[in-house]
């Protein structure tokens, strides 16, 4: 084999990639919108959220924008629409009072772009450019419709009426006992990437970062977990609380996780139209980044640093290097982790014995994102790109990261270097956690 065919395979290779990885998310983008009328598509459902359509139509505008436009080099389809569905330029609230196109006409809006993006993968070099390189420019557009996905999947939620939306059970658990918390070593790993293809600016570049020894809850707090904490009174004692986190929760009525209600029989919640018994040994899902933390606090503990949880995700003790996922390099497939809204709810504590990472921390991947208590920021020797609007804009102190993907994030926008962010007062996002301790002298 000539080295130039060899190329042209590997060019090959990724083409059927990204054509694979955008029709899964098509796929999933049309479901989340024909399970719903119009009117369903064109309401708002939250305020915090964009009516469905909105949606829908901004997938096809970024993707026109990248790859139609930018990538391809072609006219614009719809440059009429641009502003329409430019996030910074209309906040969610806003939305359905703009001019949006009705849902026959953003459906046959994002077919067609999708029709000439496909013809641009097929035509254009890969390479030359670093927006082609890798078809990175396609793995960028597939993460975007699946973050929007997601997003769709959360409005979905705050939905009122019957259930559209059906999915099997999740897995049991299946680990036997597992122990409360394990060790992490102390000492430097590699934090980031430089070498995942689709990883986006944030996650870049690879860098070495010491973190001292500490003890990791094995799962995410579950529903029966933070019971206990609402039924010990935590959320009317101020001291578990951060000032801003005691302020939030008085100031908005805050009594237990979002979707949650007090029966005389215990604690029930809604999710996705059913109204339900909460799962004790399900991960505790839709709470804000200061129930997290201060549910920590009356444990004895403290909510994980960013760096910690990417080490407990990564590191390697017999190797010393950081894995793309807990459970090695290999993509997730449905025995690793609780992704790709294969199911409607995370799965209890124990149920991916084959996701967990060297040291023994299982669901870092799937079933619900978890807060950190890191301000969003840039790695050393960051660089913004495409563009400064998809991270650096959001860097300060006005955001905590989440990491690990929920039941709601597909494979193709998660893994171990993944970087998600929030406000912290946000809990309609499928957002739990998971605790840590320092670890003692002479521990690691
Ligand atoms: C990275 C999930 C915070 O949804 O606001 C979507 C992803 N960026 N469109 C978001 C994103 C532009 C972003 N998050
Ligand atoms: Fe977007």
């Amino acid at each position: 084999m000539t080295t130039t065919e060899s190329k042209d395979l590997g060019a090959e290779e990724l083409r059927a990639r990204a054509a694979e990885a955008l029709t899964r998310a098509r796929a999933r983008s049309d479901a989340l919108t024909d399970a719903v009328d119009d009117e369903d598509l064109i309401r708002q459902h939250s305020k915090l959220m964009s009516p469905l359509v909105w949606d829908l139509a901004h997938i096809g505008s970024q993707e026109e924008l990248w790859l139609v436009r930018d990538v391809g080099g072609r006219e614009p389809l719809r440059p009429d629409i641009d502003d329409i569905y430019d996030a910074f330029q209309h906040a969610r609230a806003d939305r359905p009072a703009l001019p949006l196109l009705s849902p026959a006409e953003a459906r046959s809006y994002v077919r067609e772009v999708r029709a000439k993006a496909f013809d641009v993968l097929e035509r254009v070099p890969l390479g030359g450019r670093r927006l082609t390189e890798q078809a990175f420019a396609f793995g960028m557009v597939t993460q975007h419709e699946q973050q929007h996905d997601e997003t769709m999947l959360a409005t979905h939620q705050l939905r009122q009426g019957d259930p559209v939306l059906h999915a099997p059970e999740p897995p049991p658990a299946r680990s036997g006992t597992l122990p409360a918390e394990v060790l992490v070593p102390g000492g430097a790993f590699t934090m980031g990437t430089s070498a995942e293809p689709w990883a986006l600016d944030n996650e870049r570049p690879a860098h070495e970062i010491a973190v001292d020894a500490y003890w990791m809850d094995t799962t995410p707090v579950t529903s029966g977990a933070y019971a206990g904490f609402l039924d010990s009174g935590g959320y009317d004692d101020e001291r578990w609380w951060s000032p801003a986190g005691w302020a939030y929760r008085t100031e908005n009525g805050i009594t237990a996780p979002r979707f949650w209600k007090r029966e005389q029989d215990g604690w029930w919640r809604t999710r996705f139209g059913v109204y339900e018994r909460i799962t004790a040994a399900e991960p505790v899902v839709h709470v804000s980044f200061f129930e997290a933390e201060a549910y920590a606090a009356w444990a004895g503990r403290r909510l994980p640093t960013e760096a910690e949880w990417e080490k407990a995700a990564r590191f390697d003790p017999a190797s010393g290097r950081s894995r793309r996922f807990p459970w090695g390099d290999e993509e997730p497939g449905a025995e690793h982790a609780n992704l790709g809204q294969r199911h409607l709810r995370p799965a209890p504590a124990g149920a991916y014995p084959a996701g967990a990472s060297p040291t023994g921390v299982h669901q870092l991947i799937g079933d619900v994102w978890e807060w950190t208590s890191t301000d969003l920021h840039g790695y050393p020797g960051f660089a913004a790109f495409p563009y400064q609007e998809y991270s650096e804009v959001f860097f300060g102190p006005e955001y905590k990261v989440l990491r690990g993907g929920s039941f709601g994030t597909d494979a193709a926008a998660i893994r171990g270097t993944f970087r998600n962010w929030d406000y912290p007062i946000r809990r309609q996002i499928f957002a739990g956690f998971r605790t840590a301790r320092d670890a003692g002298p002479g521990e690691g």
